[in-house]
Order: C-alpha cells, then sequence, then structure tokens
C-alpha cells in the first residue's frame, strides 16, 4: 500500500451526525453522510471510540471493547456501515485504546472482587511507608495519578481520569487480549487501527519518584519495551493482513523512537501522531496559558520531523486538527478576516508535505472555536480541572479566557449542516452546544464556499502526483519570518510549495535555480504562472505549489 496516496477522514461519532433525536450523534447518522463523505474521495474514517463505555472521558474509557455503546447504534448498523464505506472504497480505522481501560470493565471490577489473575492486569501498589501515595507521579488531567482500590489499602495507577485505570503491559495476559481485540475487529472487516497514547505502555515495574515533569514523562514514556510489545501486537494481530493500515498516537515522542515506530522494516506501525507542532502557542510548555504562536518553532519543528523522518523511512500523520484540539484556524489563522485564505494556507501546507494527511470533520469547512460565554457551556473532565486550578492563580475571566483558547470542546461541537438552531445536527439540545453555524455551514459552503473545494482539490492532487505522495522533502527559506516554504523532489520534478502564514502582503526572492517553468498545481488566489519570478510577491495567506 503506498499510504503517501491515502488520505484520512476523523469522525467524532457523538458529535457528527444524530439520527434518532437524543442529540447524540450516531451510526446510523454517519451512514445517512457518506455521500457527504464520499464527495471528499479520502479512503479511511477513523472513527473515535464507539464501544460500551461510561463516557468519563468521551469514550476513551472503554468497558467493553467488544460492543457497540447502545448510544451509538448496534453490531449491525456497524455491519452495514462498513458494508455501505466499502461500496465507496472508504475504509474503516477504530481506535483501540489499549494503554488503559474503564473501572467499569469486567477486568477491573474482577480485580477489585480480589481476582488475583484480574489484579495483575492493573498497576496496584502499596502506599509509601508513610502513608502517602505510591509516587508523585501527576495525572494527564490534573492530580495525582493514584487512586484507592476499594478499600485494599492500595492504589491503583491512572496516568489519565480515575475512570481509566492503566493496564500493565508487561503481563502477557494484558498483551493477549489487546491482540483478541484487534482480531475480533479484523474478523468483521476493519484494517484500519489507531492506537491512544500507545509510547507510554511501557512503565517499569518499579515506579519511583519523579524529579520533576519532564523527567517524569520519560519514565513512562518512549521506552524500549514499547517496540517490543508494539512488534508482538503486529506479529499476532493486524501485521498478518497486508492492507492494514495503523497510526499510533505518541505523546511527547522524538524522531529517533518515531522512526523505529513507522519505518516498515521495524515491523511495528504505518506511522505515527507526533504532537510537537501544536505546542507552539503554550507558554514554557504549559498548555494552560495565551500566548500568541511561536512561528520560528513552528517551522523548525515541522522542518526537523519532515526532514528527519524522510532521512530514517518513518512515516508521519499530518495533520493540525483532531478531537484533542482547539482548531487551527483559531489557533494559526484569521477566521475573522481571511477565513477562507487562512483556512487554505494551513491545508496547503500539510497537504503537499511527505506523509499521510488526517482532516478532522468541520475542518473542510473551515469551522472555528465556539463562541461559549461561560464555564457551564463546556463538558470536557480536562477544560473543567484545569479551569479548577487556573482560578487558584488567576482571575476568573483569565481563567475562561485560556480554558476558551485550549479546550478540546472547541472542536467536539456538532458539525454545522445548516444554519437552524442546533446546526442540523440534531432536532433536540444536543449534548454540546453549536454556535457560529448561521455563518458557517455545509450547505451554505457548497451554495457560495471555496474551503470544501480546495480541499477537494489537495486530495486530488496526492493521487495524481507522485511527488507529493513520494517525493522527498527539503526545507526553503528557512529563516523568513512570514512564509512556511518547501519543496518536494522525486526523479528529477521538484515541487515548490510556498505560503505565506500571516495576513501582510510578502515578497520572496525565489533561488535561480527554481526560476524555472512549470506549472501551478493548486493556489487559493487562482494565480497563473509559467515561470517562478526572481521576486514572488504573496498576497496575504496566499498559498502557492508550483512544479517545475
Ligand atoms: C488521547 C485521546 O485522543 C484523548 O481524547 C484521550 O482523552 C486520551 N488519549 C486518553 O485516552
Amino acid at each position: 500500500m503506498n499510504l503517501g496516496k491515502k488520505v484520512i477522514y476523523q469522525i467524532y461519532p457523538k458529535s457528527f451526525y444524530d439520527s434518532n433525536g437524543d442529540g447524540v450523534g450516531d451510526i446510523r447518522g454517519i451512514i445517512e453522510k457518506i455521500p457527504y463523505i464520499a464527495k471528499l474521495n479520502i479512503d479511511y474514517i477513523w472513527f473515535n471510540p464507539f464501544f460500551v463505555s461510561p463516557q468519563y472521558d468521551n469514550g476513551y474509557d472503554i468497558a467493553d471493547y467488544y460492543k457497540i455503546d447502545p448510544k451509538f447504534g448496534t453490531m449491525d448498523d456497524f455491519e452495514e456501515l462498513a458494508a455501505k464505506l466499502k461500496e465507496h472504497n472508504i475504509g474503516i480505522m477504530l481506535d483501540m485504546v489499549f494503554n488503559h481501560c474503564s473501572t467499569e470493565h469486567e477486568w477491573f471490577k474482577k480485580a477489585l472482587a480480589g481476582d488475583p489473575k484480574y489484579k495483575a492486569y492493573f498497576y496496584l501498589r502499596d502506599p509509601k511507608e508513610d502513608c502517602s501515595l505510591p509516587t508523585n507521579w501527576q495525572s494527564k488531567f490534573g492530580g495525582p495519578a493514584w487512586e484507592k482500590f476499594g478499600d485494599t489499602g492500595k492504589y491503583y495507577l491512572h496516568l489519565y481520569a480515575k475512570q481509566q485505570a492503566d493496564l500493565d503491559w508487561h503481563n502477557p495476559d494484558v498483551r493477549q487480549e489487546a491482540a483478541n481485540v484487534v482480531n475480533f475487529w479484523r474478523e468483521h472487516g476493519v484494517s484500519g487501527f489507531r492506537f491512544d497514547v500507545l509510547n507510554v505502555i511501557g512503565k517499569d515495574k518499579v515506579l519511583v519518584d519523579s524529579t520533576d515533569p519532564n523527567q517524569e514523562k520519560m519514565l513512562y514514556t518512549d521506552t524500549p519495551v514499547v517496540h517490543q510489545y508494539i512488534k508482538e501486537l503486529n506479529e499476532n494481530s493486524f501485521g498478518q493482513d497486508a492492507d492494514s493500515i495503523t497510526v499510533g498516537e505518541m505523546s511527547s515522542t522524538t524522531i529517533e523512537n518515531s522512526i523505529r515506530y513507522s519505518n516498515p522494516a521495524e515491523h511495528e506501525l504505518s506511522m505515527i501522531f507526533s504532537f510537537h507542532h501544536l505546542k507552539v502557542d503554550y507558554d514554557h510548555g504549559e498548555k494552560w496559558s495565551m500566548v500568541p504562536f511561536d512561528f520560528k518553532k513552528l517551522k523548525e519543528i515541522m522542518f526537523e520531523w519532515q526532514t528527519g523522518m524522510d532521512q530514517g523511512n518513518g512515516w508521519q500523520a499530518l495533520f493540525w486538527n483532531n478531537h484533542d484540539q482547539p482548531w487551527a484556524l483559531n489557533r494559526f489563522g484569521d477566521p475573522v478576516k481571511y477565513r477562507n485564505k487562512s483556512a487554505e494556507m494551513l491545508a496547503t501546507t500539510i497537504h503537499l508535505m511527505r506523509g499521510t494527511p488526517y482532516i478532522y470533520m468541520g475542518e473542510e469547512l473551515g469551522m472555528v472555536d465556539p463562541s461559549y460565554q461561560s464555564m457551564d457551556q463546556y463538558v470536557d473532565v480536562e477544560a473543567i480541572n484545569a479551569y479548577n486550578e487556573l482560578i487558584k492563580t488567576h482571575s476568573k475571566e483569565e481563567a475562561f479566557k485560556i480554558v476558551h483558547s485550549k479546550a478540546r470542546d472547541n472542536s467536539r461541537t456538532p458539525m454545522h449542516w445548516d444554519g437552524s438552531e442546533y446546526a442540523g445536527f440534531s432536532q433536540v439540545k444536543p449534548w454540546l452546544l453549536p454556535t457560529d453555524q448561521e455563518q458557517i455551514n455545509v450547505e451554505k459552503e457548497f451554495a457560495s464556499g471555496e474551503i470544501f473545494n480546495y480541499y477537494q482539490k489537495l486530495i486530488k492532487l496526492r493521487k495524481s502526483e507522485d511527488l507529493i505522495s513520494d517525493g522527498h522533502f527539503e526545507p526553503l527559506f528557512a529563516d523568513d519570518h512570514q512564509v512556511f516554504a518547501y519543496l518536494r523532489k522525486l526523479n528529477g520534478e521538484t515541487l515548490v510549495v510556498i505560503n505565506n502564514f500571516y495576513g501582510d502582503p510578502c515578497e520572496v526572492s525565489v533561488p535561480s535555480e527554481l526560476q524555472k517553468s512549470g506549472n501551478v498545481l493548486i493556489s487559493n488566489y487562482a494565480r497563473e504562472l509559467s515561470e517562478l519570478p526572481a521576486k514572488l510577491k504573496l498576497q496575504p495567506y496566499e498559498s502557492l505549489a508550483f512544479k517545475l
């Protein structure tokens, strides 16, 4: 399979389309909207988890990996979805959450009831001698990473919410359970798998206190056993299918490890998600802060990853948005004055890079963060915990502004199908409210928009141009403060990709070896050019791809 020719669309099922009027999106809703998705000509859909879950972390707390949660539908609905997608040549990528399971999973319940087999599935530890928690580790959602294990006197580890108990991958039974789940879905025709926070499954057997938050991450991130366990999972499950496609979500990872995770010779995964480029608007690494994004850093990170992964034959998932991020348009573009142009510029920047692009539902319409006015409009456990922490050191107004700019709920609002009260998503009040749907919605986009069309062109280009799918990557204008440019090279051909990342016009000096005749592959200003000039003037948020 040529991964460079594939494009993946991500659907957050809870917010895509509500077919049965309960305010929550569902599988039958997705089936109804297949004709819409098919217009983009994407190859796979990654679905966030729709398995049985108490939803403390919106489905990332799975209580039964083998069943569809009734809120989302039935197994019959799933089979129908898979069959209908197949008619459109669209594959399914399921979200496998194996670092942890819900505390309502029967494994955890049996462990709590004292069953030694299942107690060995989790990280259960005694308190320290002074009765304090087993280690000083912090949960990624705030607060300590340990919670009382019933009244046993022990504690269980949870790197995420306390309803998500970490599974102990050192236990071969746990690894077999993971393979069984993947194999079950393979038997149901699934060939795509996204593995949640996969690089933190290799915690040590003996857990020790950390000296600081960064060192703490090192204690459980990208440890050597992670590679070993992924190879084993590959061999025992998805690796048996020639056409499987897998992506590992890698938190705080390195290029070196990511090459190993994704180089085909290693037999681990097809590709990885990394997140360094989405931390360039964090103040000193702190997510819950508000600072303008650091363009220089963004370029440095992306250039380093693109060249490093290219040299090591690793493979990257290319993305700006997902269900854990506020919209990129709000962070890096101008959603008010240049919504269309900046959305297209952001799309061009990553779609012409080396890797497999992911499009998060609504991105193709240029959706933006909701204009919520108060904290009670947010539902995400992470946002609520962050707000409660922030008000200890900030005014309530400041705390709200910060949460508003960074909350995961920003991208989880219902898809805007039309401009009606609930955005055509549902007949009743949805679980999370949409805002601004009068300005941005599918109906309007089809009538007079340009972003959806532009995405269609980008996807088409990737499929027809080997330079885009297979070309090598080289940075261009590395020191420019406003322009994000690069080259793709293959078999003597060169693609020049130039993006003005800001709302002011600018000019770049084109090196003489690129001042050659060729043709425009895509331009968001309908530019016609038969040769790159020595001085190239760029309009606000202009993107241009020129093939020599
Ligand atoms: C990453 C997922 O994308 C996120 O939504 C979830 O909260 C954490 N992993 C924990 O499963």
